[in-house]
C-alpha cells in the first residue's frame, strides 16, 4: 500500500496519526486489564470492548424485564397472601435489575430508546429461558430455585467484571438474586414436605420441564462459544460456560435430594474421579431454535413488551413535559 500512502490527503494523515495514538492507548488499556484494574465510563476503551459490553449489558437488561413476564402470570393466582407478597417483591426486583443495567449500558454511550428499539425489532436477544411457559404454581418455585440459581452462578463472577459500572450493578443484583433463589426453594419445600401427592407431582413435572433449559442458560459449550476467549482476556467473563454449568449441576443435584425430586437425566451420576456429577448431552438444537425466535413463547413475550412500551407512552411524555416545565421555571427564577 506504499503507493497509496504517497498521496494521502490531510484526512488520511490524521487517521494514520490517530491510529498510532490509538495503538498506544490500547496497549495501556490492556496493561491496566492485566493488572486487574477496573475501567470507568470516562476511561478510554477499544471500540470492540465498548460494543461487546453494550451487547452483553443490554441483553442482560432485556432478560431481566422479559423475565418478569412468566412469573407475572402467577401474581393473581398465588396460593396465599404471603406467597403473593413474595412474588410481587421478586418480580419488582427484576424490573429494578433491568433499570440498573440499562443505566450501566447508557454509560457506554447508547440510549435507552436505542436498546428498547433493538429488543422490539428482534435484533437484540434476551435469555432463552424466558420463552418457556409457566404452567402451574410449581413453576414459580422451580424458576426461583433453578433459573435464579443459574443466574446467580452466572452473575457472581460479573461482580468482578473489568467494567466498573456493570460490576457495581451486579453486586446489588446478586444480593437480591439470592433471595429469589431461596424463596423458590422454600416454596417447593413446602409443597414437597407438607403438600398432597398431586402437589408433589406438579413440582416433579415442573422440574422435568425446567431442568434442561436451565442448563442451557450458561450458553453454548466452551468449544462452540464464539465470544468467550476475547471476553476472558478482557476480564468481562471470568469463568467459562462449561465450568459454571458444572458448578450449577453439582450444587443443584444435592438440593434436589433435600427436596425429594429427581432430575430428568438418566445419565446424571457422581463421578468420583472428577469429583463432579456427570450429566447427559444437552439438546443444543432446541437451544438454537429458542434463541432464533422459535421457542414456545417468543412471540407472546415480545408482543407483551411492545404493548407495555406503547401503553406507557403517555407516562414518558408526561414525565418529559413535567421536566421541561420545571427547567423553564428554574431558568425564570
Ligand atoms: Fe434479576
Ligand atoms: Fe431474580
Amino acid at each position: 500500500m506504499y503507493t497509496q500512502a504517497m498521496d494521502v490527503g490531510p484526512k488520511e494523515e490524521r487517521k494514520a496519526v490517530r491510529s498510532t495514538e490509538e495503538a498506544q492507548l490500547e496497549t495501556r488499556f490492556e496493561a491496566r486489564i492485566d493488572d486487574g484494574a477496573f475501567i470507568e465510563a470516562k476511561d478510554w476503551m477499544p471500540e470492540h470492548y465498548r460494543k461487546t459490553l453494550v451487547r452483553q449489558i443490554s441483553q442482560h437488561a432485556h432478560s431481566e424485564i422479559v423475565g418478569m413476564l412468566p412469573e407475572g402470570n402467577w401474581i393473581t393466582r398465588a396460593p396465599t397472601l404471603k406467597r403473593k407478597a413474595i412474588l410481587l417483591a421478586k418480580v419488582q426486583d427484576e424490573g429494578g435489575h433491568g433499570l440498573y443495567l440499562y443505566a450501566a449500558a447508557e454509560t457506554l454511550g447508547t440510549s435507552r430508546d436505542q436498546m428498547i428499539a433493538a429488543l422490539h425489532s428482534g435484533r437484540a436477544k434476551y435469555s432463552s429461558i424466558f420463552n418457556y411457559p409457566t404452567l402451574s404454581w410449581a413453576d414459580i418455585g422451580v424458576i426461583g430455585w433453578l433459573v435464579d440459581g443459574a443466574a446467580i452462578m452466572n452473575q457472581v463472577p460479573l461482580t468482578r467484571c473489568s467494567y466498573a459500572p456493570y460490576a457495581r450493578a451486579m453486586v446489588r443484583i446478586c444480593r437480591e438474586e439470592s433471595f429469589h433463589q431461596r424463596q423458590g426453594f422454600d416454596a417447593l419445600l413446602v409443597m414437597m414436605k407438607e403438600g398432597t401427592d398431586a402437589q408433589r407431582a406438579l413440582v416433579q413435572d415442573a422440574v422435568d420441564r425446567w431442568w434442561w433449559p436451565s442448563l442451557m442458560m450458561f450458553g453454548p459449550p466452551d468449544s462452540a462459544s464464539t465470544h468467550s476467549t476475547q471476553n476472558m482476556r478482557w476480564g468481562i467473563k471470568r469463568i467459562s460456560n462449561d465450568e459454571l454449568r458444572q458448578k450449577f449441576v453439582d450444587a443443584t443435584v444435592e438440593q434436589a435430594k433435600v427436596l425429594g425430586v429427581t432430575m430428568p437425566d438418566p445419565l446424571l451420576k457422581w463421578n468420583e474421579a472428577r469429583g463432579h456429577y456427570d450429566y447427559g448431552p444437552i439438546d443444543w438444537d432446541e437451544f438454537w431454535q429458542v434463541v432464533g425466535g422459535f421457542g414456545p413463547c417468543n412471540k407472546e413475550r415480545l408482543a407483551a413488551r411492545v404493548k407495555a412500551w406503547d401503553d406507557g407512552a403517555w407516562v414518558r411524555e408526561a414525565a418529559m413535559a413535567h421536566a421541561r416545565k420545571r427547567a423553564a421555571k428554574e431558568q425564570a427564577a
